[in-house]
């Protein structure tokens, strides 16, 4: 599908070569069967945001997803999140997204997983979704935004795919008060495919494309606490075998740097919200 060069520049920064073979070579490498991967094989890198599987986890209890629910994954990447709400819910979960690479190798994860007949993933693009009006029971988004500039466009095409009634669950990096961004970071190699907003702005679009906010909370600091963490345990028991930088490649390693420096020096900021279309 033909995107303009904006959205092409994103499928780009989130493209890696042979995604597929390097994480197969390197789940073999870290002695898992890949003829037999389970859902925790996966966890170190096939959730693309910070505190992983926990953060959806946390947020999917908020939601009241039940067996059967149909949920669409915004920009769901290689499909950790939506493979984690079929498990943990028996919901029916559409991933769709920008890199046609993410939903390819998404697809095989899946396949893996013995998951097909509860996961489906669809190459395209959030401003113009191909579902009819009122489709899905829940909408769920985790750290894309980030790589959209119109925000209006947005949350008004998650509107119009969502039941009356049906909740959205917002997991996003927004913009911080401490100045501006350090790049490379993880969803921008450099500012021109970077559009964040600040939390205020996100509310008052959401607001403005008629959803009611149920629930909206700055989770920086447990953000910054997390990544704390892991750096400790990087440096008592060195780098892990899997880890998001099997995504990002060669420059991952500035790419975290400068997520840790972004969060604690304020400049980006944590927002978890779920939202409302109205009866
Ligand atoms: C940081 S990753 C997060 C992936 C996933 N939500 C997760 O948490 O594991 C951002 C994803 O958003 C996707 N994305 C960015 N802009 C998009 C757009 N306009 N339409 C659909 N997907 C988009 C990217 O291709 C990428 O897979």
């Amino acid at each position: 599908m033909p995107f303009n060069q904006e959205f092409n520049k994103v499928e780009e920064h989130y493209s890696r070569q042979d995604l597929e073979s390097v994480i197969l070579e390197a789940l073999t490498a870290a002695g898992r069967d890949i003829d037999n991967l389970k859902a925790e094989d996966l966890a170190p890198f096939d959730e693309f945001h910070i505190r992983g599987r926990k953060a959806t986890l946390e947020l999917a209890r908020e939601l009241g997803f039940e067996a059967g629910s149909q949920v669409l994954d915004v920009g769901c990447g290689i499909g950790g999140p939506s493979r984690s709400l079929a498990l943990e819910y028996g919901c029916h979960v559409t991933g769709l997204d920008l890199s046609e690479e993410y939903c390819r190798v998404a697809k095989m994860l899946a396949g893996r997983l013995g998951l097909e007949s509860q996961v489906s993933y669809i190459h395209g693009n959030a401003l113009d979704m191909p579902f009819a009006d009122a489709s899905f029971d829940f909408l769920w988004t985790q750290h894309a935004s980030m790589n959209i500039a119109d925000k209006e466009k947005l949350y008004s095409e998650m509107w119009r795919v969502l039941k009356h009634g049906g909740k959205l669950a917002i997991y996003e990096i927004v913009e911080g008060e401490g100045g501006m961004v350090y790049y490379p970071s993880p969803w921008a190699r450099e500012p021109s495919i970077s559009f964040l907003i600040s939390p205020r702005q996100m509310q008052n679009t959401l607001e403005s494309a008629g959803f009611e906010i149920l629930s909206f909370r700055d989770t920086t600091e447990t953000g910054r606490s997390w990544f704390r963490h892991l750096g400790e345990k990087i440096r008592g028991e060195g780098a892990p075998p899997l880890g998001i930088h099997l995504l990002l490649g060669a420059d991952f390693r500035i790419m975290a740097q400068n997520q840790v420096r972004n969060l604690e020096e304020d400049r980006i900021a944590l927002i978890e919200a779920v939202v409302q279309r109205p009866w």
